[in-house]
């Protein structure tokens, strides 16, 4: 049911201060996580034991995984890999005692990520299985040791939206289970849980900025390139800001890591180029501004969507929208909004099937 919405897609954008308060829901204590929401009795055991992990996923689930490292690596002592299904399943890898595997997906039914999950179980082994799912009864949660349940609900668009920011939310939870594991900083792991609980009000501020967003995606029908930009775990976002446009609205989009521009993708910046960028208030704010200056000085179109305390001041061919202040974990969950709301609303002025975007399917369960 659309109820007042246009499309599942935006109804979808439009749920996820709620699957993000479901995604939450008795699973955080007053100053920890609840172990049990991995549904195994001897989780702490079992993580304590971890030495390495490593994500697999596909598309939009792999961007997660993506920002789950910068996470994990940044709060843990863990070394962890991220790689698509499709090109782990092939590969040789070196045997590795105390691995967690985890695997996230939406359906719990995508092919190549049930065959990598299944490779490592009959060759090398591992420490222990876990996956992120929306699906209760799918492939994935049935083969894993263990299952981080995103909540979701049934997600009908193709694009993937609110199972997006849900997958990121779980992966918070994992890390900071992690962290109790490992005996982390309890005051640390205090502070994520408290803010955590403030993630469903600061969606609703980012969904807020709709209108202005409407307003924005008409300078984007007549282009037929886009280039994304983020630095840290804002460049997985920008990663995920130019898939969701180019699957919905058939605009070819690149993202790149903002630092990387001068090694070859500022050639291709001219007038006829937007280039979006995310720029909350993190440590690496200044070095993305003086990307951002290196952009507009070839005459590069910009739209930046920026903390307030940011100092982006817009100005010819520097449009800035301004975002809610958030925490520096949260930002890649904020963030991801606005990308959502743009990529839909250009897809729905060039006219596309924003919820059946040609030659893909919901879930992909051949190779
Ligand atoms: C993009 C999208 C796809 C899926 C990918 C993995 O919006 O939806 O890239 O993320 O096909 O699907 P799941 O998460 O079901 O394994």
């Amino acid at each position: 049911d659309l109820g007042e919405y246009r499309h599942f897609m935006l109804k979808e954008i439009f749920e996820q201060p709620q699957s993000v308060v479901g995604t939450l829901e008795n699973r955080l204590g007053s100053d920890h996580v609840l172990p049990a929401l991995v549904g195994a009795a001897d989780a702490l055991e079992r993580l304590a034991q971890v030495d390495e992990i490593q994500i697999i996923a596909c598309g939009t689930s792999y961007h997660a995984g993506l920002v789950g490292r910068y996470w994990i690596e940044a709060n843990t002592d863990i070394p962890c890999n991220v790689e698509v299904a499709s090109e782990y399943r092939y590969r040789r890898q070196p045997p590795r005692k105390n691995m967690l595997l985890v695997t996230i997906s939406q359906s719990g039914e995508t092919a190549d990520t049930l065959a990598a999950l299944e490779k490592i179980k009959e060759s090398q082994g591992c420490l222990a299985t876990l996956t992120i799912c929306n699906v209760a009864e799918s492939s994935l949660t049935r083969e894993s040791d263990m299952s981080l349940m995103t909540m979701a609900g049934p997600e009908i668009g193709v694009a993937s939206t609110k199972a997006f920011t849900t997958q990121l939310v779980a992966l918070q939870l994992l890390m900071v289970l992690l962290m109790q594991a490992k005996g982390g900083d309890k005051a640390k792991i205090a502070q994520i849980v408290a803010d955590l609980r403030k993630l469903p009000a600061l969606i609703e501020q980012a969904l807020d900025l709709h209108p202005k967003i409407e307003a924005l995606a008409e300078h984007f029908i007549e282009k037929n390139h886009a280039l994304f930009l983020g630095r840290g775990e804002m460049y997985p976002i920008a990663m995920e800001g130019a898939l969701k446009l180019k699957e919905i609205s058939y605009i070819h989009a690149e993202a790149y890591p903002a630092g990387e521009l001068k090694h070859g993708p500022l050639a291709l910046v001219d007038s006829e180029m937007p280039i979006v960028t995310v720029a909350p208030n993190t440590a690496l704010l200044e070095k993305l501004k003086s990307n951002l200056e290196e952009v507009r000085s070839r005459g590069g179109e910009l739209y930046v969507f920026a903390d307030r305390d940011a100092h982006i001041i817009a100005a010819d061919n520097l449009h800035v929208l301004e975002m809610p202040h958030v925490p520096e974990l949260l930002a890649p969950i904020v963030y991801t909004i606005p990308l959502q709301l743009l990529s839909y609303h250009v897809a729905v002025l060039k006219g596309t099937d924003v919820d059946k975007p040609r030659n893909l399917a919901k879930s992909v369960t051949v190779e």
